[in-house]
């Protein structure tokens, strides 16, 4: 019988085997820090590249290179020398970050890139990734490195459930990672994993025929691509409910105000839109309930809360001073509809075939 997770040591090894042949046919050789793969080269390299596309940030890599060719240099350098030539890179947190290790690098590492995990992590803006990849790629240690593009990978390759942001996930992911370690070419094999996350595992359509990996791919296998890994969990919102006041004149005119430019919906058009809509409510604002079907609730989501705005029939009586000529205007659906409105109010007013009566 087979069985749904063929993944054990022996399919862990040919996953590297299988990786690096993939790798030395398809894989990219001709990134700058590559050569010479030395440390300053590989961890300035990483650090541009975590928030950063490769095409991008090698123009920004030679010209650092050429200007701080060791952390010494940077070090001696101002951190605003560093930042001016960070300058359009962003996050420039990385770029302070960077000087500050340098500084440190110089102080206590006598100027040499300490090639040691834990010596590595202790230095300001690298974290264990970022640290794994530099001591598999400039020291060929056996460190894993679990970047976006190979928590993907492997998520799909093991089947691993849940968003990788959560950290018993990023664990799990971790052991999988290690699990899959070659003994030898670990620069290659670093570099390799993430080239497959980045050509053929892609988020969207990933190109698994293609793949080195797909024959024990769990997610493959059950043509769960779309779902490895698990996005981040939306959260539950809070739901809010108001009044949507739709005041229309017997003539289908309906009243319609422009919201205070701060805010929600600010300095679009929208009927009034208030906390209680009961007939006591509305004689205080000089209208009154027309008899007629209220449409449907509105639901619309923001990014806190969900509104669900209840659609009010009513009437003016008399010529009712809470409708303020300052803040609103009479128009007809038709005409509305050239106004500035918030989508799920357009939308409410085409479906008012006809004005309420
Ligand atoms: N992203 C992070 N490190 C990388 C590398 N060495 N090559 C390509 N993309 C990367």
């Amino acid at each position: 019988m087979q069985t749904m997770k063929p993944v054990g040591p022996v399919a862990e090894a040919a996953f590297a085997d299988r990786l690096l042949s993939w790798f030395d046919q398809h894989g990219r050789h001709d990134l700058p820090w590559q050569h010479p793969r030395s440390p300053w080269r590989v961890w300035v390299s990483e650090i541009m590249l975590q928030q950063t596309q490769v095409a991008t940030v090698i123009g920004y890599f030679d010209r650092f290179m050429a200007r701080f060719p060791t952390p010494a240099a940077m070090a001696e350098a101002s951190v605003d020398d560093v930042l001016a030539l960070w300058s359009g890179l962003g996050y420039y947190s990385r770029a302070r970050n960077l000087h500050a290790a340098a500084q440190r690098v110089a102080a206590e590492h006598g100027g040499e890139v300490p090639a040691d995990f834990d010596a590595l992590v202790a230095l300001p803006g690298i974290g264990a990734s970022t640290a794994a990849a530099i001591c598999a790629q400039a020291f060929g240690q056996r460190h894993a490195i679990l970047d976006a593009n190979v928590k993907r990978v492997l998520a799909r390759h093991a089947g691993v459930e849940g968003w990788p942001g959560r950290s018993p996930v990023t664990r799990q992911l971790q052991t999988e990672a290690d699990a899959r370690l070659p003994d030898t070419r670990l620069a290659d094999y670093t570099q390799a994993i993430m080239d497959l996350g980045a050509r053929l595992c892609a988020p969207r359509s990933p190109a698994c025929p293609e793949c080195p990996v797909a024959a024990d791919c769990v997610a493959h296998r059950e043509q769960r691509t779309a779902e490895l890994p698990a996005p981040k969990p939306r959260r539950q919102r809070p739901e809010r409910s108001a009044f949507l006041l739709l005041i229309a004149r017997d003539d289908g005119c309906i009243w319609l105000e422009r919201r205070p430019p701060a805010g929600i919906w600010g300095g679009l058009w929208a009927p009034p839109i208030v906390e209680a809509a009961d007939k006591a409510s509305l004689a205080a604002m000089g209208l009154k309930p027309r008899q007629q079907p209220r449409p449907e609730p509105l639901r619309h989501g923001f990014t806190h809360f969900v509104w669900q705005l209840q659609p009010m029939p009513c009437a003016p009586v008399d010529n009712p001073v809470s409708l303020r000529e300052d803040l609103g205007a009479w128009h007809t659906i038709g005409g509305a509809q050239a106004l500035g409105l918030p989508a799920p109010i357009r939308r409410l007013l085409e479906s008012l075939e006809e004005p309420p009566s």
